[in-house]
């Protein structure tokens, strides 16, 4: 499903064809050595790695004539002016560059340039600086990034963005600027007063392409007074919200206008006075109430029309499509239309393009479309075989999810022109055939049932494949195509995750375009080769062989990845160092996964300033030494694993300013000393796991900590959406202990919230002030030396559903206000001096004596100590413990992964269901899969 929008990107990026093609002209004098030296200066500031995607589809890159040619007006990419003799342009695109721009780059000294071109290049997230201000002459600035919501043209995740940080209001002052191309900085922000400048000072402007920059603080209002001379405007994906101004529609020269995937923008068509030019109106999942028929008779220009998920008003589908005279792409997705779908309406249409998935059609494919040439029907109810015969002109053939079963048929094989196929999430069975497409880019039959084994014969005609997906297919073999060479040398992205594999592919040896590999759940041994290293050099961004049984040490070679942002070798058995040169990687690390594995020494990395990790694992090791204090230089660290290792010191409260980190885990380590108070005003202010237990802790509980834990205070704050942490290219999983389960939770969910700070030496009161924590779910500071009562405000934690108290010296009684928690599930009291009635009545009639056991001066049920002047209130007998004690309400589902209870039990990682039950305490759990509902968004 990611396709359709990457095939649409791709196919409507194809007209607009590379901007500049700056031809040197032998005419021009020679450049000025000021000039000269600045250029090298800036281009040698970087590294150069791959540049991605979308340079290897659509650009010739090798610029490679700078070091060949002495004159700069006659390097690749450089145009001088033919008077003067000045840089006057400068394209860069697609060079693979690597780095970030500081405002101090000798770029900024090319004063006379009036086009640059940075497109497709890596800059780190760089922020733009005030200094492309400094332009006065500039006409056409593109610092375009190919990622549109992370995900990139062939089907897998991309990582981060170029550019990120603040739209610098100096753009605005780029008076004579013709066409600014800043999309797919995704990490880039606007806002209104910025746009509004730069909207009032540019009125020049004929294109405006800002998509998946955040624009979510925008005021709509600003867009008012665009320009007239505007041809192109393309905002899809901003986060725009509010009424979009009407006076857009009727901008004189507007061609392009594409606002979609703004959830909350709203606005009204017009009724008249349409810019009359317009070809390409992209409105899927907006809020703009949608009269298709009206369109198209009033929009006599129109080819590309994307409305999905609309609301429709006006005359109805099926009725339009019989008018889509002029029509060339459709895009119908997310609506509810049923039935069949009337293909003979599309008969006499000029149609070539349609996207229908995420409907409920029923049915067949048709054996006549007549141009179609893109057919996207994923995730509708079509549970029939397909059809006999398609048209022979098809290039894209997307499918997923439907209820396709039996073999893919023969025709499928033999599409001449056929560049993307996705057959995955159906049912098809037996086995796969010779593909006969050498045009074929991407080919998806993940999460199917075929069978048998797979020959490397099967994939020798497709020369051009970059994407290849058989995840999930349990029952194929592939034994055959693994140990094969020569084929598949123009791979890209590799993914044979749950495929029972035994050895890296063979054909990745020569496979060095590779980037994406995702080898996960697998029965891969061995030592992780070094070829590996060497084929993925400039180009590998993800690397996944989790869940194998790797051995041996992690070579030092892995630091030559220099690309690398995703690295997860978790679940093996690896042992000795981590490799001291991982310092080297860490500039670029998002996410490193070393997990579960047999590490130990001391974790080698200081990291940079500006370092870019969001997730750092380790648990599960015998790491030493202490936390590297640098982490303090991630700041956007959101999750840091240490756990179950060998780690000594004191409680890191420096990492109190991470803004972002939301996922503490030191447990089983050996932690000492107190907490201490915080240094800083707002300490964790995003803090939602934080699991301590199993350390030499002492001292108070931390009560200046825990008033200011903000994200664990808000119950309700962003109840409305099912968030997952990690965003679209990665997921985020941790482990939490659960009711007294060792749980991976493979999607955080960004509501789950638990404390655990058990088996240490706190002592004291536990404070009042844990009561303000609202949204925790979890709470465990059982074997600790915590004294007196349980604070009432216990009663306040609503959302509570497991309470540790054990092994503590609290005495008094129980405060009846716990009656209320009426999520609770788990409660464990025991071995306490408390005293007094257990409350009675609700969650409380289902805990057993279990929870008590140990505080001699409690009474009534469960136990079997009557109370002094107990009324004998029999409760209902206590509730077995439903099946689905793991999904919690409101709807959202995890993927659980049972990992074990106490040291007894290892469970594999097991997709879909799985019971689980051992002896004590009796849980059944159901393992639920989460499904992320991830749209794709169109630019
Ligand atoms: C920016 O440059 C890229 C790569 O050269 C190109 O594909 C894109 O169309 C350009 N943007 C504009 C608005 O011309
Ligand atoms: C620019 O500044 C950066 C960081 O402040 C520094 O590392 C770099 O050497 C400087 N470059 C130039 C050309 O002065
Ligand atoms: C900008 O353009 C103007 C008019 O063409 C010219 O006079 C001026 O020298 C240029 N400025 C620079 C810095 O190139
Ligand atoms: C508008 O452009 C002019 C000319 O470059 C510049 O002097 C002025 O500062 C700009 N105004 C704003 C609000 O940026
Ligand atoms: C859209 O608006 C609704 C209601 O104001 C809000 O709950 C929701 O979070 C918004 N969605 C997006 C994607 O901004
Ligand atoms: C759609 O086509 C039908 C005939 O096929 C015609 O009668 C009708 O007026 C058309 N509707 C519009 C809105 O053009």
């Amino acid at each position: 499903m990611v396709l359709f929008f990457l095939i649409f990107f791709l196919f409507l990026s194809l007209p607009n064809s590379l901007l500049s093609s700056f031809s040197f002209n032998s005419s021009t004098p020679p450049c000025h050595s000021h000039e000269s030296s600045a250029l090298l200066h800036f281009r040698n500031s970087f590294a150069v790695g791959y540049s991605n995607y979308y340079c290897d589809v659509y650009s010739n890159p090798p610029k490679n004539s700078w070091k060949m040619v002495t004159d700069c007006c006659g390097w690749d990419g450089v145009t001088c002016d033919t008077m003067a003799g000045h840089v006057i342009a400068v394209d860069l695109s697609c060079s693979g560059l690597h780095g970030l721009i500081h405002p101090n780059s000798t770029l900024f000294s090319l004063r006379h340039l009036q086009r640059l071109n940075l497109a497709y290049n890596n800059f780190h997230g760089s922020t733009i600086s005030s200094k492309f201000g400094g332009f006065a002459n500039m006409t056409h600035l593109n610092l375009t990034y190919s990622t549109i919501a992370g995900f990139s043209i062939v089907g897998y995740p991309v990582a981060g963005s170029s550019f990120a940080g603040n739209f610098p209001s100096e753009i605005s002052h780029l008076s004579k600027l013709v066409s600014l191309d800043l999309s797919g900085n995704i990490d880039m922000r606007i806002e209104t007063p910025n746009l509004k400048r730069l909207i009032q000072n540019l009125t020049h402007l004929t294109e405006l392409v800002l998509y998946g920059i955040d624009m979510s603080s925008v005021s709509t209002n600003c867009l008012t007074n665009l320009s007239s001379s505007l041809t192109t405007l393309r905002l899809n994906g901003c986060q725009l919200k509010g009424k979009f101004p009407d006076n857009i529609f009727h901008l004189p020269n507007l061609q392009v206008l594409r606002v979609a995937y703004n959830y909350n923008l709203t606005g009204s068509l017009p009724t008249y006075n349409w810019s009359t030019p317009l070809k390409s109106l992209f409105l899927s999942e907006t809020k703009f109430p949608i009269n298709i028929p009206y369109l198209i008779s009033n929009l006599k220009s129109l080819k590309e029309l994307t409305v999905g998920g609309c609301n429709f008003i006006g005359s109805s589908y099926p009725t339009f499509l019989s008018n889509l005279t002029q029509l060339t792409s459709l895009d119908l997705s997310y609506h509810n239309f049923g039935g069949q779908f009337p293909w003979s309406l599309l008969n006499n249409t000029g149609l070539t393009h349609l996207d229908l998935s995420y409907n409920n059609f029923i049915g067949q494919l048709p054996e006549v479309t007549r141009n179609l040439t893109q057919i996207f029907s994923s995730n509708n109810s079509s549970n029939s075989q397909l059809l006999n015969k398609i048209p022979s002109n098809l290039e894209y053939l997307v499918l997923s999810g439907n209820l396709l079963n039996g073999t893919i048929p023969s025709w499928v094989y033999t599409i001449p022109s056929l560049r993307y196929l996705s057959l995955d999430h159906n049912k098809f069975t037996g086995h796969i055939g010779e593909f006969q497409h050498t045009s074929l880019v991407y080919l998806n039959v993940s999460f199917n049932n075929f069978s048998g084994n797979v020959e490397s014969k099967i994939f020798s005609k497709l020369k051009s494949l970059q994407s290849l997906d058989m995840s999930n297919n349990p029952n194929l073999s592939l034994h055959s195509f693994t140990s094969a060479t020569n084929i598949l040398s123009k791979i890209h992205s590799l993914q044979l995750s749950s495929s029972n594999i035994t050895e890296i592919p063979q054909f990745l040896r020569t496979a060095e375009y590779i980037e994406y590999l995702d080898l996960s759940n697998n029965h891969i041994k061995g030592n992780i080769p070094s070829w590996v290293m060497e084929v993925g050099k400039d180009s590998l961004y993800y690397f996944s062989v989790s869940r194998n049984n790797l051995t041996g040490h992690i070579p030092s070679l892995i630091c030559n990845l220099r690309s690398l942002r995703f690295l997860d070798f978790s679940y093996n058995h690896l042992n000795n160092m981590i490799p001291p040169c991982f310092g080297k990687l860490s500039d670029n690390l998002i996410d490193l996964n070393l997990q579960s594995n047999n590490l130990n020494g001391t974790f080698p990395t200081t990291f940079a300033k500006g370092c870019h990790l969001r997730s750092l694992k380790l648990n599960g090791n015998q790491l030493e030494g202490a936390l590297p204090r640098s982490l303090v230089h991630c700041r956007k660290l959101e999750v840091l694993d240490f756990g179950n290792n060998k780690i000594n010191g004191t409680f890191p409260c420096w990492l109190e300013t991470l803004l972002e980190l939301r996922v503490l885990i030191l447990r089983s380590n050996n932690f000492h000393g107190a907490i201490g108070n915080p240094k800083t005003k707002f300490p964790f202010p995003n803090l939602r796991i934080i699991d301590l237990s199993h350390n030499e802790f002492h001292g108070l509980l931390p009560t200046n900590f825990f008033m200011y834990l903000k994200a664990m205070m808000n119950a309700n704050a962003d109840k409305g959406e099912l968030k997952y942490m990690g965003d679209s290219y990665y997921q985020d999983s941790v482990i939490v202990v659960m009711k007294g389960y060792f749980i991976e939770l493979v999607k955080i969910h960004s509501l789950f919230t638990t404390i655990d700070f058990s088996n240490n030496n706190f002592k004291g009161e536990i404070p009042e002030v844990i009561g303000e924590l609202q949204s925790l779910k979890g709470l465990n500071f059982s074997h600790n030396n915590l004294v007196a009562r349980m604070p009432q405000s216990l009663g306040n934690l609503t959302n509570l559903e497991w309470l540790d108290l054990s092994s503590n010296k609290l005495t008094g009684e129980i405060p009846i206000q716990l009656a209320d928690l009426t999520m609770l599930a788990f409660l464990n009291l025991s071995e306490n001096h408390l005293s007094g009635h257990i409350p009675q009545g609700k969650q409380f009639n289902t805990f057993t004596n279990d929870s008590y056991h140990g505080n001699l001066g409690l009474c009534g049920f469960p136990m079997t100590k009557v109370c002094g002047n107990d009324e004998g209130q029999q409760p209902s007998p206590s509730s077995t413990i439903q099946e689905d004690d793991f999904e919690f309400e409101n709807g959202f589902h995890w993927k659980v992964v049972l990992l074990g209870y106490g040291c007894g039990f290892m469970f594999g990682l097991g997709l879909g269901y799985l019971v689980f039950s051992s002896g004590k305490p009796k849980w059944l759990v159901n393992i639920v899969y989460g499904g992320r509902h991830n749209k794709l968004q169109r630019s």
